[in-house]
């Protein structure tokens, strides 16, 4: 395993880190508690949750996820010092208003949402906590066409930042950091941590693969020369980049089981798939090893978020961080990208 810092600090995480919007849906407790003892045995740390997990979740089991990795947080508490946790807050949803109402980085929210995964996690305190998409209106998610901004809006990036500081003191938080966020939001949550003195944003969560590699658009820079880390999520595309979408599709699949989720499912995203599973195999690599690479080998990803719905998927995925990518077959996707940029946003 390979091992870097979380940006700005003296916390050594795993460069890959184990997703775990499966457990407690698609996983059962059983089944979380096997992924994260096979993970920590191949030398992950790094732990990425939300309080609204799992994925395809609702009013009965939201916080399932959270509990899952409580209880095994439990079992293993005498490496608590060698794991590091990170979790989110959610955002405004009209469709989430079970996890509280209104959906905001009120001081009074940031506080109960803390407090909540706390709880759920068994733990004292969260190493970094990030906010899992913006509060103002932007285009994430692939979301295009921005014409008018949200004028209800109140500016808050100081007042937000001023809550962390307080957790931070309180120690129930260690660092922050941003999810889904654009190059607007993370400038202007480092300009207001450098005027007042106040925590400084330590990574950004967002999309990154072979299908969507937008974050090297604006962000790139702004992260490497800002020292702000990727924390790449869905490298496999929801699970398109094995290839197995291009086959016979079974209803345990992802977007089988979730259709509401259709941001890697366009005729071009199919098409792209195609061309990098013969890239992978004119050169000897499965699809999966090709796509898990790319993504690792970017100097600007800190740590590459993986999932798996089972210990199978996970070994595969993880043996997968062993491969390097030439630069003969970096150019060739390179190439493939240029006929078909970011299929998937
Ligand atoms: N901040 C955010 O908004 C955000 C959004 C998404 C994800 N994340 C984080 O990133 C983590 C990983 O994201 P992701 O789950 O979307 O990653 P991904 O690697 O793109 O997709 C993982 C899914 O693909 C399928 N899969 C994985 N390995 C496979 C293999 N070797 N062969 C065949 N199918 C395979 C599995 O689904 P099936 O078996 O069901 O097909 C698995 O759950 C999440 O757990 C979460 O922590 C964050």
């Amino acid at each position: 395993m390979n091992y870097t810092f979380l940006p700005n600090t003296n916390i050594k995480i795993s460069k890959i880190c184990l997703g775990t919007m499966t457990f407690g849906n698609q996983n059962s407790e059983t089944e979380a508690h096997s992924q994260l003892d096979y993970a920590f045995e191949r030398g992950i740390n790094f732990i990425d949750t939300a309080e609204m997990y799992p994925i395809g979740g609702n009013k009965h089991i939201f916080g399932s996820t959270e509990r899952h990795i409580g209880t095994w947080l439990k079992k293993v508490s005498s490496q608590r010092e060698n794991l590091v946790i990170a979790t989110k807050i959610a955002g405004p949803n009209r469709g989430m208003d079970y996890i509280r109402k209104p959906l905001d980085f009120s001081k009074k929210n940031i506080h109960e949402a803390v407090n909540l995964s706390l709880k759920n996690l068994q733990t004292d305190y969260i190493d970094l906590y990030q906010m899992h998409w913006p509060e103002r209106v932007m285009n994430m998610f692939g979301q295009r066409g921005l014409t008018k901004i949200d004028t209800n809006w109140q500016d808050n990036f100081f007042e937000v930042l001023t809550v962390y500081e307080e957790l931070i003191k309180e120690g129930k938080i260690k660092h922050i950091g941003v999810s889904n966020e654009n190059p607007y939001g993370v400038m202007r949550f480092l300009h207001e941590s450098e005027k007042h003195n106040l925590p400084r944003i330590a990574t950004i969560q967002n999309p990154y693969s072979l299908l969507n590699r937008l974050f090297e658009v604006g962000l790139s820079e702004i992260c490497m020369r800002e020292k702000v880390g990727l924390l790449a999520y869905s490298p496999l595309g929801f699970g398109v980049l094995s290839g197995k979408y291009l086959g016979e599709v079974k209803p345990t699949f992802r977007m089988a089981k979730f259709p509401q989720f259709t941001r890697y499912t366009g005729e071009n995203t199919t098409k792209a798939t195609q061309l990098y599973k013969e890239l992978a195999e004119a050169n000897g690599l499965t699809l999966v090893q090709l796509a898990e690479a790319f993504v690792h080998q970017q100097s600007f990803v800190t740590s590459t978020i993986i999932g798996a719905t089972s210990l199978e998927q996970l070994k595969e995925n993880i043996d997968a961080f062993e491969v390097i990518l030439s630069d003969e077959i970096l150019n060739e996707i390179d190439r493939i990208q240029a006929l078909i940029p970011n299929p998937a946003p």
